[in-house]
């Protein structure tokens, strides 16, 4: 399809660039122009979320958005008058996925001519996702970007009243833009951005091209919306960025992100966590931090990606693999209790069976409480997809395979460790199946099933362990403990 008057379409080569300037700060309150207001009177949406929480964080000032141009949710897309997928680019067989899900909308759009089906998130910044979705899902009519939510409402108008199909990606980052509209998802448990982008460009990731460079809040603004989260009466918090890490670097914020935590931990609420941590920069103050503060939860995700120094040089991580070693180890020794969870990907190209059996051998070295494993997946744009390889997928399957078994022996017997023992548990709210059975997560973020009478989701009970599972803990209230 041609471009069209008025698109903005993606484009990598602009992505890949980084600029030396700060990105501004946009502080002014959030305003819907007079023409978009109350557009959605009468009407639903329905929102998909994939991918990270980064994802699910926009997601929620998406909904906050569309909720001031009064538009009600829904979650029945066949009810909705607006679809609108966020979606991850992240590996192919989610895009798969997303795309599928799209395919399937054809019908309804046959029947509404008025339904509008909107793609947006990190699939949308890639140009030849676009081009596809231009040429074969053309029932498509909205596509926007990662870095333009704020426009929202005059696109919706392009669309909705003016009837055209609207193509709007910016390949390049803008201000960070505080005071958007939210309505978070949580009761008790929020995201919180501290910083966009991603500057690491790690071989194989698309990341750094479809969420920009890295750009941090304002210590002060981060601050202030704990502050308010923790007056509203929310109890947890996940500080997020791409690579936590590298908070405050480009605005050249002292003391960064083990700084920030710190002032985080003084606000007093009562839990909070970070994702994700990039292991080449995880300070010792960082950990000092987390070991000082009761309200840091001692349970850190540090992606280790692969257990060969030669393959995490070519996949640009920046650490050999005894320099992971050497930092779990300092973690373990500061923080006894600290749970560890980690990303793997197997059958990066040319891995060798030896290489491999390398990423076995951390497996056995760090005995990780939760492990998130992948099949490499080239993704265009990215240094790592022009190499060639040379090992089958059936070859990435049984490696993928036989590490899933090993690190979920280790994860039971992790979790066989707490059998017997009393936890703290942030309840979740009450098993749809049964009202006395109850979940939530322990501070080293286990999952937890347990009986008991009067809770209530949010708060913060005592549950002795009674079984341990591979995925989750089981166990029952402690009722003297609670009172
Ligand atoms: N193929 C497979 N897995 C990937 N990840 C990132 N890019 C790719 C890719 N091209 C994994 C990494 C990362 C997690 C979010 O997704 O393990 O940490
Ligand atoms: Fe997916 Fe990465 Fe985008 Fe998150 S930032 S949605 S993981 S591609």
């Amino acid at each position: 399809m041609k471009q069209q008057p008025g698109w903005v379409l993606p484009n990598l080569r602009e992505a890949q660039k980084r600029t030396h300037q700060d990105s501004k700060i946009e502080r002014a309150l959030f305003t819907i122009p007079a023409q978009c207001q109350g557009i959605g009177r009468g009407k639903y949406y329905y929102l998909r979320t994939y991918g990270c929480q980064a994802n699910e964080r926009d997601s929620e000032t998406l909904a906050g958005i569309l909720e001031d141009l009064q538009f009600t949710p829904t979650k029945d897309v066949a009810k909705a008058d607006l679809i609108l997928m966020n979606t991850c680019a992240v590996r192919k067989n989610a895009e798969d996925k997303v795309l599928g899900e799209i395919g399937h909308f054809k019908q309804l759009a046959q029947n509404r001519e008025d339904l509008v089906i909107g793609v947006c998130g990190c699939m949308a910044q890639e140009e030849s996702i676009v081009s596809t979705l231009l040429t074969t899902y053309r029932h498509v009519n909205l596509i926007f970007g990662t870095h333009n939510l704020h426009r929202l409402p005059e696109l919706l108008y392009k669309v909705m009243i003016g009837h055209e199909k609207c193509v709007e990606v910016y390949s390049k980052e803008g201000d960070v833009i505080e005071n958007l509209p939210v309505h978070r998802f949580g009761k008790h448990k929020a995201w919180v951005n501290i910083m966009y982008g991603c500057d690491k460009f790690c071989t194989y990731c698309i990341v750094p091209y479809t969420r920009g460079k890295e750009r941090s809040r304002q210590i002060e603004d981060i601050l202030d919306e704990v502050r308010t989260l923790k007056q509203e009466g929310y109890r947890e918090i996940t500080l997020l960025g791409q690579n936590v890490n590298a908070y405050g670097k480009d605005l050249g914020i002292e003391g960064g992100f083990a700084r920030l935590l710190a002032e985080t931990a003084k606000t007093g609420i009562d839990r909070i966590r970070f994702t994700t941590s990039h292991p080449w920069d995880f300070s010792d103050e960082m950990i000092e931090v987390i070991a000082t503060y009761d309200n840091i939860m001692p349970f850190i995700h540090l992606p280790v990606q692969s257990g060969d120094s030669d393959i995490l040089k070519i996949m640009g991580r920046r650490y050999t693999i005894e320099e992971y070693k050497t930092l779990f180890d300092k973690i373990m020794a500061r923080i006894p209790n600290c749970a560890v969870s980690t990303d793997i990907i197997v059958g990066f190209p040319n891995e060798s069976d030896e290489q491999f059996e390398h990423t076995m051998d951390i497996v056995d070295y760090c005995k990780f409480d939760n492990a998130f494993t992948f099949i490499y997946s080239p993704r265009e744009g990215t240094p790592a997809a022009q190499m060639e390889d040379n090992v089958p997928m059936e070859v990435k399957q049984k490696r993928l395979t036989r590490l899933n078994e090993r690190w979920n022996a280790y994860a039971l017997e992790k979790n066989k460790k707490y059998e017997g023992k009393i936890v703290d548990v942030l309840v979740d709210g009450p098993s749809k199946k049964n009202e006395s059975a109850y979940s939530g997560y322990t501070d080293t973020n286990k999952l937890v099933n347990f009986t008991g009478e009067g809770v209530q989701s949010g708060d913060i009970v005592k549950v002795k362990i009674t079984q341990a599972r591979t995925w989750s803990l089981h166990g029952e209230l402690l009722k003297e403990e609670n009172k």
